[in-house]
């Protein structure tokens, strides 16, 4: 039976894990966005209110604002004829690399299909979180919207039509993610994004990726940790987050098992074992590397978590 409200926790995520830009993502249990929806009789989806991390840059209008636009793609899909009133705070801020507007768009749907009789599949609510994404960065990626949906380590297999793959982590896959003060819009680094690239660059990410995906599916941490190598797209990246590459030196010094640049960044993302390291370490080593360079850092120990949940009805 549908509902007339629900409240849904959206989690933050790590995309363009490694080689797989666009195409792997992986949920974090903590920050997340938490949306509120209800039912009614007049169509549309309309934002009441945005609070909470940098919602300042958040904008009410409903053909922008990721989560409305997720919601309305959600209730077009599914040919309904009521709309919705929608509550946003965000546990994300904007312009981080931790898929903020993915949690907000992934969040934005699944709460839209808690109202259906007949729910959507996972794989239309990420493609309707697509368009959310497409509102705010002006592409349809779904590498955060993804992970946020399913949780865990996802594979966009194809995004026409979209099929989005989901693998468990290993147990003691512990995620790092350190957010330097400055703000970085996914949409400024895509243009850094190359329009073509070697065939020899391309069999590298192929490889990388694909065994990426195989140390996901084995437990296998040194394989996990070799398999996190990005030929193509961090380098072009790398001159929009300063002193990325001396970051995630400090985050391996301090015995992460792989560092890299999360999602569009400026996240400094690192992995490590946790049966073997402590990830606040890890954490202490990048926030004390960036202020000595007078840059404040927000800092997560956390781990891989699982995708949207209503929580509470
Ligand atoms: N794959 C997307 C990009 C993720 O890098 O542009 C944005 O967080």
């Amino acid at each position: 039976m549908s509902l007339d409200r629900a409240t849904v926790r959206s989690p933050s995520s790590i995309a363009n894990v490694g080689p797989g830009f666009d195409v792997f993502g992986i949920a974090l249990n903590e920050p997340y966005d938490t949306i509120e929806v209800r039912k009614t009789s007049e169509p549309g989806v309309h934002v009441e209110s945005v609070s909470g991390m940098g919602s300042y840059a958040v904008t009410l209008d409903n053909t922008k604002n990721t989560a409305a636009v997720a919601a309305s793609q959600v209730l077009r899909m599914a040919k309904v004829d009521f709309g919705i009133t929608m509550k946003i705070n965000k546990g994300i801020r904007p312009a981080s690399g931790m898929g903020s507007s993915g949690a907000s768009a992934a969040g934005g749907a699944y709460a839209a299909n808690q109202l259906l009789d007949r729910p959507l599949d996972m794989n239309s609510l990420i493609l309707a979180a697509s368009y959310g994404e497409e509102a705010s960065s002006g592409s349809r990626h779904a590498d955060n919207a993804g992970p946020a949906l399913m949780g865990g380590f996802t594979i966009i297999r194809s995004y026409e039509p979209m099929d989005v793959i989901r693998i468990d982590p290993p147990r003691n896959l512990g995620i790092v993610a350190t957010l330097p003060e400055f703000a970085v819009s996914t949409r400024d680094a895509r243009k850094k994004v190359p329009k073509s690239v070697p065939i020899h660059d391309v069999i590298h990410q192929i490889g990388h990726a694909s065994s990426l995906a195989v140390g996901m599916v084995r437990g296998d941490m040194g394989l996990i940790a070799r398999s996190i190598n990005d030929i193509i797209i961090e380098p072009a990246r790398a001159p929009l987050v300063p002193h990325l590459k001396e970051a995630e030196r400090a985050a391996m010094n301090a015995g992460a098992i792989a560092s890299f640049l999360g999602g569009s960044g400026p996240c400094i993302a690192a992995f490590y074992d946790t049966d073997k390291v402590n990830g606040v370490d890890i954490a202490a080593a990048v926030q004390r590397f960036y202020e000595g360079h007078g840059v404040e850092c927000f800092c997560w120990v956390t781990s891989w978590g699982e995708g949207c949940r209503v929580v509470n009805k």
